[in-house]
């Protein structure tokens, strides 16, 4: 049993919990997940790991209720316990494998949108460790859905919040906010992720191309079982057929097909849509 030492709402319908997993808080790195099962009968939930503490043991998630299972989940308390907790699972973000002196010489913005703020704080907070400042743009719809962004500010080089209805920080999406950095205020990027609901990805991903920005994504929305036997996190990149919980789940943006990906994970949810998508397997 894997025992929940913090829980805590950040925003309507996303919360945030505290877990002791000594074993997965002593070997994972940013950009991997976590699979959790709240019960014997408990559908399999793939997260993104948010933050670790190897010393303590414990491995910080944030999730949205989404459906029934997350549902059930947000009513767990401090005390409360997962019978599993499967990890880390996936593959660490490209740049905990690069050289490090080359890697002091890059530029990098980090694109937030929603609850992908959870899984660009361990990214940012990597860097920062290692010396490497590099920028964030939070997004979410309304000031009362902006998440950790006390802990990013901690981290980063520079935070520009933005929220869609401009109740807080700059108004408009992400991708305005980047637009705006480089056309307008002479920023530089060698290299940007992108993280949060896939038609943002999509987005970042057009304005990046145009802007020659190599961009990384992950495709963490569209798994399901987060073990490489469902399909459902199928997608095609460039002309290869990628599985985003075996072989992400970061990829190359500029290759991901998300109109593709967005209809399979739309598929997915009825019955009916997955029967379709076996058929045509
Ligand atoms: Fe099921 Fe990847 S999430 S195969």
């Amino acid at each position: 049993m894997y025992k929940i030492l913090k829980a805590e709402k950040l925003a309507d319908k996303i919360f945030l919990m505290d877990v002791h997993a000594p074993r997965v808080a002593s070997h994972c790195q940013p950009g991997q997940f976590v699979i959790v099962k709240m019960d014997d009968k408990g559908e399999r939930i793939p997260l993104t790991i948010c933050d670790y503490d190897r010393e303590a043991g414990t491995i910080t998630i944030v999730f949205q209720e989404v459906g029934a299972s997350t549902i059930r989940m947000a009513d767990l308390k401090e005390g409360d316990s997962f019978r599993d907790f499967v990890g880390p699972l996936g593959c660490p973000s490209e740049f905990v494998h690069e050289d490090l002196e080359e890697l002091k010489k890059k530029k990098i913005v980090f694109v937030a949108g929603g609850v992908g703020a959870a899984p660009v704080y361990p990214q940012v907070k990597w860097l920062h460790a290692h010396g490497i400042e590099a920028d964030v743009i939070l997004g979410a719809k309304t000031k009362d859905m902006v998440i950790l962004e006390k802990e990013l500010e901690a981290v980063a080089g520079n935070l520009y919040v933005t929220t869609d209805d401009g109740s807080y920080g700059r108004s408009g999406m992400v991708t305005a906010t980047l637009e705006d950095l480089v056309s307008k205020e002479g920023k530089t990027y060698d290299s940007c992720v992108a993280i949060g609901p896939m038609i943002m990805m999509k987005f970042v991903c057009l304005l990046t191309k145009k802007l020659e920005i190599p961009t990384i994504v992950s495709m963490n929305p569209i798994m399901v079982d987060g073990t490489g036997m469902c399909g459902a996190c199928r997608l095609q990149v460039g002309d290869e057929i990628k599985f985003a919980c075996v072989d992400g789940p970061e990829f190359d943006g500029h290759l991901v097909d998300f109109d593709q990906a967005m209809k399979r994970s739309r598929m997915y949810k009825t019955e009916e849509g997955r029967a379709i998508l076996k058929l045509q397997e």
